[in-house]
């Protein structure tokens, strides 16, 4: 079976500054995959090289087993992506747009047509489909730039970081549209700086710094692997100074910081165990527990830890 996306020691060297050093990667079929790094990590360079707008130093990036710098055009005919937000013309209409860019990539009328309806309604962007797009706002123009890639039925989808600068409304409702693609099983490829929403929506995860891989495989697997959790704590009592003293003693207990005058939060070494350990050691110290819940962002922890590692 080909894969759909093959990333082999791929690097990319601005005047001896490496942007992208040594880059292996495999996109498996049908999986959406997250390529999670901070900002300056490479995730652009690498996704420019992939859609052929920048050129590699050394090593193959291999789209459905086509070489997109021996032959972009077969490589690249069945990818989607959205690399950079593309400006519309303000004047035109979502439905305007599309039957224009199908157009342009030859597509028949009849395709176009049948095409158009469909992305509309995957991108949740149909009761919008005769308005301006001048007026619509960042989320609705990035639902849109979704729409016009995968118009021509691509089997692979890319996209560098598909929320950034959206206000929480747009990423809630981009990350929407993210859901749907994933329901379509496209296979998509999509960079992120934001855990919780590679969290959200990848099946898998490719953490790069530096250029570099640190880690990659499934999202599930990486939480599992993570011995650090974050709790959140609500008790009977205020919680003072003396009270986070003598809670900070409890072993494992890290970062413990009051976040309301009866409640506060930490993070905790270890996995279940010493979860389950905590909750008995609160209430042995004499707090009554109302709500005691994980807040998510141990995988944070994680990824702080392994960036420091690769420095
Ligand atoms: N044309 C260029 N010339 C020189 N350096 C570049 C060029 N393009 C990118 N870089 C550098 O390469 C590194 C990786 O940049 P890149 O844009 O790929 O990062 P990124 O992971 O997409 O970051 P962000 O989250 O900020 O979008 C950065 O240090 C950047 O300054
Ligand atoms: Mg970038």
């Amino acid at each position: 079976m080909v894969e759909p996306i093959v990333i082999q020691n791929l690097t990319k060297d601005f005047s001896g500054f490496k942007a992208v050093d040594n880059l292996n990667l495999t996109v498996r079929q049908g999986s959406f995959l997250g390529f999670l790094g901070p900002n300056g990590a490479g995730k652009t360079t690498t996704i420019k090289i992939l859609t052929n707008m920048l050129s590699a130093t050394s090593g193959s990036a291999l789209l459905n087993g086509v070489d997109v710098v021996n032959d972009p055009k077969t490589a690249l005919a069945g990818v989607g992506a959205v690399v950079e937000t593309p400006e519309f013309y303000p004047y035109l209409t979502p439905r305007e747009t599309l039957a224009y860019l199908g157009e342009l990539r030859g597509m028949s009328a009849e395709d176009i047509r049948s095409r158009r309806a469909e992305v509309l309604d995957v991108v949740k962007m149909s009761e919008w489909a005769d308005k301006r797009i001048g007026k619509f706002s960042k989320g609705m123009k990035q639902r849109i730039a979704i729409a016009q890639a995968i118009l021509h039925e691509p089997s692979v989808i890319i996209l560098d970081e598909p929320t950034s600068g959206l206000d929480p409304r747009g990423m809630v409702e981009v990350r929407g549209v993210l859901q749907n693609l994933k329901k379509k099983q496209y296979t998509v490829f999509m960079s992120s700086h934001l855990l919780n929403e590679v969290q959200e929506v990848c099946d898998d995860v490719a953490l790069i710094d530096h250029g570099r891989l640190l880690k990659s495989g499934s999202v599930a697997e990486l939480i599992n692997s993570v011995n650090i959790r974050r709790l959140e704590v609500r008790t009977l009592q205020q919680i003072d100074g003396a009270w986070l003293n003598k809670i900070s003693q409890i072993e494992g207990v890290q970062e413990l910081r009051a976040s309301g005058p009866a409640s506060f939060h930490l993070t905790l070494d270890g996995g279940d165990e010493n979860q389950a350990r905590l909750l008995h050691d609160l209430q042995a110290l004499g707090l009554t527990v109302v709500s005691f819940k994980e807040s998510g962002v141990a995988l944070e922890s994680l990824y702080l830890s392994m960036i420091k590692d690769s420095k």
